[in-house]
């Protein structure tokens, strides 16, 4: 079974997923900080940072090459911003084996018109950032932040999209138009079928037709190694190595987003492995009842402190009953609870502060319960 520590010590990639909103960036900076201080050598691949953490990863220029996170000697956290909409182009530049080959790609006019909005291409070249750092990087551990829900899909399931165009009778007819005809089909089908094709460009005056033949016999060159490089990249996803967590909190709107989420992903062969509920009111303030109010207070004061504690007793045995159908749709253990903290996060304190939550020391226990309400 996962757990938070066998998170950080036994995989190599662990991905953060969930809706909109509920702490999928700043839970992953949490986790990788936490994966540096313990000796790992880690990079956070984060998804449109809000502009503190932004700050504090350093990820204020604008290219995707990792940062160095400040964090002291010895302790390894580098910061990469994935920006999901990139283009294919730089995919295309690393297949090629000649500069003129990726020129004669990405100057094709149908390639710059199709490439993005081919299937699974621009989520692809997010995949393609992941790939390249857990093949080049040398790192013992990426986190990996996501786009929200229905967006994760479309980025996990990029690489396997991008393999069906590739291998879909579209794509082979785009490669040759006379597949259309039977096998059977005379050479004199072929040529007739090639005339028409070159009739219909002088017709229409339209280039297509040769367009679409630079442009297959451009991309030909690469389909090979695209194929190869894109089956790999799908098969470290999937690898033992690789976790999905879920990011969550304990919302009643979540819940039905939730199941349709961890089914999606369960039916791309991508099991969520465990879940971390944010913003959570830490249930072990609530275990022993009312506590005695400290000495010499005013009754008044004694009163309305009750009628506080009571109330957000009431809120926390509320969350306990949301999270109860989250987790039982999700099918996964919940690794950690962090509760909502004060003020804007973003520093690298407040992420060791959230690390402090989802790694609880049993020393550090009632400074936890403590920070709640700071
Ligand atoms: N436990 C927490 N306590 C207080 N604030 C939090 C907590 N977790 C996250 N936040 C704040 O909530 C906001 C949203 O968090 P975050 O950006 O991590 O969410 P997200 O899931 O990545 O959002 P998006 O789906 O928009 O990318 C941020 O301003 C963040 O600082
Ligand atoms: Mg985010």
């Amino acid at each position: 079974m996962t757990t938070i520590d066998g998170l950080l010590e036994r995989r190599r990639i662990v991905f953060c997923v969930g809706s909109g909103g509920v702490g999928k960036t700043t839970t992953a900076a949490a986790l990788a900080v936490e994966s540096a201080r313990r000796g790992r050598k880690t990079a956070v691949l984060t998804v449109d940072p809000a502009p503190r953490l932004k700050d504090a990863l350093g990820l204020d220029t604008l290219d995707a090459r990792p940062r160095r996170v400040p964090l002291g000697v010895g302790v390894h956290l580098d910061a990469v911003l994935l920006d999901v909409r990139r283009t294919f182009d730089e995919v295309v530049r690393g297949l090629a084996a000649t500069p003129e080959q990726a020129r004669a790609v990405l100057e094709n006019r149908l390639y710059q018109n199709l490439s993005g909005t081919l299937a699974g291409t621009a989520e692809y070249t997010a995949v393609e950032i992941v790939f390249r750092l857990a093949e080049e990087g040398g790192y013992d551990l990426l986190v990996v932040d996501t786009p929200p829900a229905r967006h994760v899909v479309d980025f996990l399931d990029a690489p396997r999209r991008l393999l069906a165009l590739l291998d879909s009778r579209a794509f082979a007819i785009l490669k040759d138009p006379t597949v259309i005809l039977p096998a059977s089909g005379s050479r004199l089908a072929h040529l007739v079928l090639s005339a028409v094709l070159r009739g219909l460009e002088r017709f229409t005056g339209l280039e297509l037709v040769r367009e679409v033949g630079d442009f297959v016999r451009a991309i030909e060159a690469l389909t090979g190694a695209l194929r190869a490089r894109v089956t790999a990249a799908d098969a470290l996803l999937r690898a033992d190595g690789t976790a999905l967590v879920l990011v969550t909190a304990p919302e009643p709107r979540l819940v039905d987003e939730n199941t349709r989420l961890t089914r999606a992903l369960a039916g791309l062969g991508l099991p969520v492995g465990g879940i971390i509920v944010n913003r959570m009111l830490p249930r072990a303030l609530f275990a022993g009842g009312t506590p005695p109010p400290p000495d010499g207070l005013a009754p008044a004061l004694v009163a309305r402190l009750r009628r506080a504690h009571a109330e957000l007793a009431t809120l926390a045995a509320r969350q306990e009953a949301v999270l109860a159908p989250l987790v039982e749709g999700t099918a996964a253990p919940v690794l950690a609870e962090v509760p909502l903290l004060p003020g804007d996060l973003g520093s690298l304190a407040d992420l060791e502060a959230i690390a402090r939550h989802l790694f609880p020391a049993p020393a550090a226990a009632p400074d936890s319960a403590g920070r709640v309400g700071r």
